[in-house]
């Protein structure tokens, strides 16, 4: 008999709260826990291999706990980590479990927003590095033209409480200038990092009006709603009851200060070493 447990959502930090939030409005029956590895954060800048041991450290984590199912609500971990951990790892750690990313519910619909064809993406580092998303839209969008920033300030700016502030409109600016010089006919702009909703105020400043602002987190958590009832052998698996558990790896006051703005409610998180 397969067991029951919660189901895990992941960060490197705060970011992946955004997406929790949206996850919970939908599917707000279900147990969650949540786990930020705020002590190694951020993950945008550091290599495939060190991304993907961090990665599967916190999902090996998320299993003893007994998530049945656990969402890399990460893209830099998503980029990096899913498909090694999937194809891999599972088949050793949790066979009968399953893991999730954040690129692939978002590729399969961001054409279907653009009129022009020319989307923009914002991400980290190593999320623009890695090519996931031009190489996962050309899939389901083959005539999409995809341009990329990646903005690395913007997670320490979001991190350090800075993102309202006049220093942010500078970092802004900039990035979306270079998005936006590479083809005046972007007007679908992916914020592809659970951290940038929080900028999104600021970026719509810096651009013109007809320009769609995407952020992840409804369009994850639409594309779970449809896998629990494509899955309800794992749907099932999935206890219920609306709790939550917040973990994170470093302080927990700070974490709870900065978790309550991301989810919109209050958190008290735990204490997690993952060395023990
Ligand atoms: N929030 C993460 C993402 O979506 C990255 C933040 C980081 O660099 O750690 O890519």
């Amino acid at each position: 008999m397969q067991a029951n447990g919660p189901i895990g959502v992941f960060d490197s930090g705060y970011g992946g709260l955004t997406v929790l939030k949206e996850i919970v409005d939908k599917l707000p029956q279900y147990n969650y826990v949540y786990m930020g590895d705020n002590a190694r954060a951020p993950y945008g800048t550091r290599s495939f291999e060190t991304v993907y041991q961090y990665t599967l450290e916190c999902v090996e984590w998320f299993f003893k706990q007994g998530c049945p199912l656990v969402i890399l609500a990460c893209n830099t971990a998503s980029a990096k980590a899913l498909r090694t951990i999937q194809q891999k790892d599972l088949p050793r750690i949790g066979k009968d479990k399953r893991v999730l990313g954040v690129i692939r519910p978002t590729t399969e619909v961001i054409g279907n927003y653009s009129k022009t064809g020319e989307v923009g993406i914002l991400g980290t580092t190593g999320t623009v590095q890695s090519g996931s998303y031009p190489i996962e839209i050309e899939k389901f969008f083959p005539e999409i033209k995809v341009c990329q920033e990646a903005c690395p300030i913007w997670v320490p700016l979001v991190e350090n409480n800075e993102y309202d502030s006049p220093g942010a409109d500078f970092f802004v600016k900039k990035h979306l200038d270079h998005l936006l010089g590479q083809s005046e006919k972007i007007d679908t702009i992916l914020l592809a990092c659970t951290h940038y909703p929080l900028l999104k105020n600021k970026i719509m400043e810096h651009v013109s009006t007809g320009t769609t602002i995407l952020s992840q987190g409804e369009i994850v958590a639409n594309s779970l709603v449809e896998y629990m009832a494509r899955h309800p052998e794992m749907e099932q698996r999935c206890d219920k009851g609306g709790k939550f558990d917040f973990f994170t790896t470093d302080s927990t006051e700070d974490f709870d200060k900065h978790a309550t703005i991301f989810f919109g409610k209050p958190v008290r998180s735990k204490h997690l070493d993952l060395s023990v």
